[in-house]
């Protein structure tokens, strides 16, 4: 694979990635070096045998871990007013009640159905079913940057999953919860949620919920009582795994999919998703700095592999929030895939308002308007991740 050391900017200082005990871990690894390692990511995007495990718990990634991590801010903001596919129930037609004025014939929601049905509609008749993996796959979605598309990602992905047929958690791990603001589920302060999960023990069970008007979509909210979590959780016995043995002890013989959203930082939260997962999905907006911390966040990646969970590897790399009319954003893609090859879905997300309009009506867009480019581009993407699980199930 050909490399270009422009990918991260001027990141790559070995000093300047905050991570000193990389050189034990056998190696830095840089966009360079993640392909040709076994277990990391290959062209295929299907992981190689993964290098000898060091048991979870052998080594404390402590060093790798900034402290206090990304600054909770405020819960995102309220739903309008009876938003949410559930609070709205059939009938609810899209924001204002109308129809959203990017969906074409044919898309239109009509008044009797709800948007579940609406977007399964306007799929069509074909392809109903995405195929099922062999063993529930945990995917975390995660970037150190703010703002490039995690939660976007993560609802959408989810939603498109569960309407063709797949059962799919998404666990919120950002203390914004803007997971949960997607999904319109309960997450104001008090609320059972990850954070009692994570730093009281509680069962993962207790407050998972089934996400309105998406059959088979879950969600376990997180509140603002998580941005507490990163300094609580220093003190607890094996502070790294419990969002892994939280999803140890709970039933998902069920589930297809486990999505994680990460909050931005690479911080004990995150270093708690690596650990719970098999797979990384990393979203990379194509905009000027997009790659600046790319280096930094493999470099976690694999500290986690090397110490903590030995299956983990990045399995797919998703181009967000596209702008086909800047040339920047053509560059920044093509730059992407020269480094990172197959890993990197063939499906771009376009810049689109409607992706950004969806949540705040307690939305994927793919039921908030099924004809819009976004929630096109995101089934294109999702689907690419479903049929990938085929292929990791049988090479697994
Ligand atoms: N494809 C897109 N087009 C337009 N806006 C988008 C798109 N993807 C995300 N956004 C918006 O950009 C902002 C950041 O996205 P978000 O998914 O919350 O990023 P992150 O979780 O990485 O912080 C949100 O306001 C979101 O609605
Ligand atoms: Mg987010």
């Amino acid at each position: 694979m050909r490399t270009r050391g422009r990918l991260v900017g001027g990141a790559a200082g070995p000093s300047e990635a905050g991570v000193p005990v990389h050189a034990a871990v056998g190696g830095v690894v840089g966009p360079d070096a993640v392909p040709e390692r076994a277990g990391a990511v290959t062209t295929s995007g299907v992981v190689t045998a993964a290098v000898p495990a060091v048991g979870p718990g052998s080594a404390a990634v402590p060093s790798n871990v900034p402290g206090p991590g990304g600054v909770p801010g405020p819960p995102g903001a309220a739903s309008p007013a009876a938003a949410g596919p559930g609070a709205a129930g059939p009938g609810a037609a899209g924001p204002d009640g109308g129809v959203p004025e990017e969906a074409t014939g044919g898309q239109q929601q009509v008044s009797a159905i709800s948007p579940a049905q609406a977007a399964l509609a306007a799929l069509g008749g074909k392809e109903r079913e995405w195929p099922r993996p062999a063993s529930c796959r945990v995917i975390t979605i995660a970037n150190q940057k703010g703002g490039v598309g995690k939660t976007t990602t993560a609802v959408n992905l989810a939603a498109c999953l569960a309407l063709h047929g797949r059962q799919v958690l998404v666990v919120d791990l950002d203390p914004q919860g803007n997971a949960s603001t997607a999904f319109d589920v309960d997450h104001r302060a008090g609320t059972p949620s990850v954070y009692n999960v994570l730093v009281e023990d509680q069962p993962l069970a207790g407050i998972v919920r089934q996400v309105a008007g998406i059959p088979g979509l879950y969600c376990a909210p997180a509140t603002i009582d998580l941005a507490g979590a990163e300094i609580e959780l220093v003190p607890l016995v094996a502070r790294e795994a419990r969002l892994n043995r939280a999803l140890g002890s709970y039933d998902a013989s069920g589930l297809d999919y486990i999505l994680i959203d990460c909050p931005p930082s690479l911080g004990l939260l995150t270093v708690n998703a690596l650990v719970a997962a098999t797979e990384v999905l990393i979203p990379i907006q194509c905009e000027y700095y997009a790659l600046e911390g790319l280096e930094q966040l493999l470099r976690t990646v694999e500290l986690v592999r090397g110490h903590l969970n030995p299956e983990l590897f990045v399995s797919t790399i998703l181009l967000t929030m596209y702008d086909g009319r800047t040339r920047l954003a053509s560059q920044v893609a093509e730059e992407v895939r020269e480094h990172f090859g197959d890993v990197v879905l063939g499906a771009v997300i376009p810049r689109s308002v409607r992706v950004s309009e969806a949540p705040s009506y307690g939305q994927s867009v793919i039921t908030y308007d099924p004809g819009s480019s976004g929630a096109q581009a995101y089934l294109d993407a999702a689907r690419e991740v479903a049929f990938r699980a085929a292929t990791l199930g049988q090479a697994g």
